[in-house]
């Protein structure tokens, strides 16, 4: 309770000195002085607007001081703007602004290095459009699907109940409820706060079965199919990884059981929850397929599909080829970028296991292309993704949607304070503990869950019209520039090579024949092992 400790101390010595204003008058400047200060801590935990002064009364105004010099500082310092923190402060504050509602615009010109490396921008048209849709929808669900899913374009992407607080989750729920698009559960179970916002649901089912599990820890069909049949849940997704750590399972402490996470996941409170690194359902890519096919039957055939951060890649292959070999084919995958975010995890997983974004939907694109599957399949992208020119870029390299976590945790009023494993967030956003969460307040902050929403949609719709096109499914990869270390630009389309249509069953995999064709041919479905002896010495 230290961070009471200023205001507890203010409201002390006001009193003492009012005490003692008998003893002198000039204990009437101490009394004004504290009486100030106790103003401002009274102030600072009524209000509901800065989640961070209702858990840091009186204290918590010092960030807004040293926020307002900070470019000063960190000059003086010669820090960079971007300095070891997962998102720039223009980043942060672009989503401030759009989930205040507050005008986003940017004076004096870009701070972009536009002729760094790796810089990137859309090219715009002479028809240039400014009365383009922002609200574009997706329709998820191929033709085994009977209930397909009108998805929004860009979506809250998955955070379990138990990593965010009750108030978290209410607000971003009832936000996605307010602005008709999907919240996705993360592996935790379906929670009461869930239900209780009315949000459309993306039921995430990872290695723990949360919410459709047998006592000893193996997937229920039962359960699950109770959970699926409630009409709040929209589509089914099945948690192979995610990109800050893949293959890496979690363990969620006896201790930080509460009552009503163990009522989500369906677990007891007295023992540790572990959540393993690999599923107990399925071990082979054929077994994988039908797992998708028994869930959507049980799920009276709503939407069906998985979240992955690619690694092997010849894994990936195995399972599309076990998709053509059954004709078993989801209705979506999920792209999760390496720069993706998480609670918590190994500093070797977040930095250095899994595919980043870029290379892991242009795989992913480009082998479901090759197979002949694209069409049937809706392609959902996630890492790092914040801006309009964020979204619009992965649009171009072919994803039909966009989920973000991070993005939707700024609206709530993340500071990116990186407390998330200690349960001591500031804001009351990855924390379990009841007061410091009070600080959330759930209805302001649903507002700017649908701003954010919202407003990002309509920077996105602004980029499109200036490009002179009618949507995001128009975005190609030629759209994008991008400047190459030896200074020179080149066009998307020569950067993220397209597969041609069915290339691969045709064995017809010209410009990009290694690195496609030695982990097509050593896939198989029956295994996401390797054939024997055919081992690739080069590609995985
Ligand atoms: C606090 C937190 C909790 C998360 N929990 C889950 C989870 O339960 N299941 C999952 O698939 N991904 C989880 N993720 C990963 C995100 O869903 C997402 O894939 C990744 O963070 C990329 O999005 P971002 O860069 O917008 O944060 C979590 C991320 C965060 C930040």
């Amino acid at each position: 309770m230290l961070r009471y400790t200023t205001f507890a101390l203010a409201v002390l010595l006001t009193l003492a000195s009012l005490a003692l204003v008998f003893i002198s008058p000039l204990f009437w400047i101490a009394f004004v002085f504290f009486g100030f200060f106790t103003l401002i801590g009274i102030r600072d935990v009524r209000q509901q607007r800065h989640a961070i002064l209702r858990n840091y009364p009186i204290l918590g105004n010092l960030r807004w001081i040293l926020e307002s010099i900070r470019p000063e500082i960190r000059q003086y310092l010669m820090e960079s703007d971007s300095d070891k923190e997962p998102f720039s402060r223009d980043d942060r504050s672009i989503v401030y602004q759009r989930a205040k509602g507050a005008e986003d615009k940017r004076p004096f010109g870009t701070r972009e290095d536009v002729y760094a490396a790796g810089y990137s921008w859309i090219t715009h048209s002479v028809l240039a459009r400014d009365d383009l849709p922002w609200d574009c929808r997706v329709k998820i669900g191929n033709d085994t699907c009977k209930q397909p899913y009108q998805a929004s374009i860009f979506n809250i992407s998955a955070m379990s109940f138990g990593a965010l607080s009750a108030n978290a989750i209410s607000a971003l729920n009832r936000g996605a409820k307010l602005g008709g698009f999907a919240h996705d559960t993360g592996e935790g179970g379906i929670s009461r706060y869930h239900r209780e916002g009315g949000g459309d649901l993306i039921y995430e089912i990872g290695s723990g079965y949360y919410g459709c599990r047998n006592e000893d820890g193996t997937f229920s069909a039962e359960k699950f199919a109770e959970q699926a049949a409630d009409p709040q849940v929209k589509m089914i997704e099945v948690k192979l990884s995610q990109g800050a750590k893949p293959g890496h399972g979690g363990m969620l402490p006896a201790s930080k059981i509460s009552e009503e996470i163990a009522e989500a996941r369906g677990i007891p409170m007295d023992k540790d929850c572990l959540s393993p690194a690999t599923h107990s359902k399925f071990s082979t890519p054929s077994e994988f397929v039908h797992f998708l096919q028994e869930l959507r039957e049980l799920s009276n055939g709503k939407p069906v599909g998985f979240k992955l951060c690619v690694g092997h890649r010849r894994e990936f292959m195995c399972m599309v080829k076990a998709m053509l070999e059954t004709g078993i084919v989801p209705d979506f995958i999920v792209v999760d970028g390496k720069e993706g975010g998480t609670g918590a995890a190994p500093l070797e997983f977040a930095n250095h296991i899994g595919m980043p974004l870029v290379e892991g939907l242009t795989f992913v694109v480009n082998t479901l292309v090759g197979a002949g599957l694209r069409d049937q399949i809706k392609i959902g992208a996630a890492g790092k993704l914040v801006t309009a020119f964020d979204l619009a870029r992965v649009y171009a390299l072919g994803a039909d949607w966009v989920n973000s976590a991070r993005g939707f945790m700024f609206a709530i009023g993340c500071v990116q304070a990186q407390a998330c494993h200690t349960n001591h967030c500031p804001v009351g956003i990855t924390t379990q503990d009841k007061l410091r969460q009070r600080a959330l307040d759930v209805q302001s902050k649903t507002v700017r869950v649908t701003n954010f929403h919202r407003n990002t949609l309509e920077a996105v719709a602004e980029m499109i019209g200036a490009a002179g096109l009618n949507g995001p499914e128009e975005l190609q990869p030629k759209h994008l520039m991008i400047r190459q270390k030896n200074g020179q630009t080149i066009s998307g389309a020569r950067v993220y090579l397209r597969m041609k249509p069915n290339a691969l069953i045709d064995d017809d995999v010209e410009i990009m024949s290694e690195s496609y064709r030695v982990p097509w041919n050593n896939a198989r479905t029956d295994s996401f092992r390797p054939f024997e002896g055919m081992e690739s010495l080069e590609y995985n």
